[in-house]
C-alpha cells in the first residue's frame, strides 16, 4: 500500500481561529480527518506532519524519503516564499510532492506570488480551500 504523507507548514496549526475570512473556519484536525477517509477510500496509508519550523520540514523530508514514502502534499505556508532550504530538501529526497494553498497566493499580496518550491513539486493547486488538499491527495494516490 503506497504511504501519503500530508505536511503543513507554518502558522497552520492555527486554522479555525486564524484569519477565518481567508482561511476558514475549519481546523487543522477536521482537515485531517477528512484527508483520512478519504486516503481510506482511495487504499493508500496516509501520515500528517505539521511544523512551524523551517528545518524540521527540511529534517522531515529526509525521513519521509528514507521511510520509502511516495508522496507529499505540501503546504509549506510562508516558506513557499521564502525558503530554498525548503526548495533543496524536495529536490533531494525525490518524493512526489504536490503543493497546496488554501488561498489563492495569486489574488493577495506581491510577495506571495514568488514560490520557491513549486518548481521541483509536481504540480500546484491553490485558492480552492480544503479542496486543494483532496485533489492533491487523489493524484498522488494514483
Ligand atoms: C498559504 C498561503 C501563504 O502565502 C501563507 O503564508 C500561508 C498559507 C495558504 O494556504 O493559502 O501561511 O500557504
Amino acid at each position: 500500500m503506497k504511504t501519503i504523507a500530508v505536511i503543513n507548514g507554518p502558522n497552520l496549526n492555527r486554522l479555525g481561529t486564524r484569519e477565518p475570512e481567508v482561511y476558514g473556519s475549519a481546523t487543522l484536525k477536521d482537515l485531517e480527518e477528512r484527508l483520512s477517509a478519504e486516503a481510506k477510500a482511495l487504499g493508500v496509508e496516509i501520515q500528517f506532519h505539521q511544523s512551524n519550523h523551517e528545518g524540521t520540514l527540511v529534517d522531515l523530508f529526509g525521513q519521509l524519503a528514507d521511510e520509502g514514502v511516495e508522496g507529499v502534499v505540501l503546504n509549506g505556508a510562508a516558506y513557499t516564499h521564502t525558503s530554498v532550504a525548503l526548495r533543496d530538501a524536495i529536490s533531494a529526497s525525490g518524493i512526489r510532492v504536490v503543493e497546496v494553498h488554501i488561498s489563492n497566493i495569486y489574488s493577495r499580496e506581491a510577495f506571495r506570488k514568488h514560490s520557491y518550491t513549486a518548481p521541483v513539486c509536481e504540480g500546484v493547486i491553490t485558492g480552492l480551500g480544503f479542496n486543494g488538499y483532496s485533489y492533491a491527495l487523489k493524484q498522488l494516490a494514483t
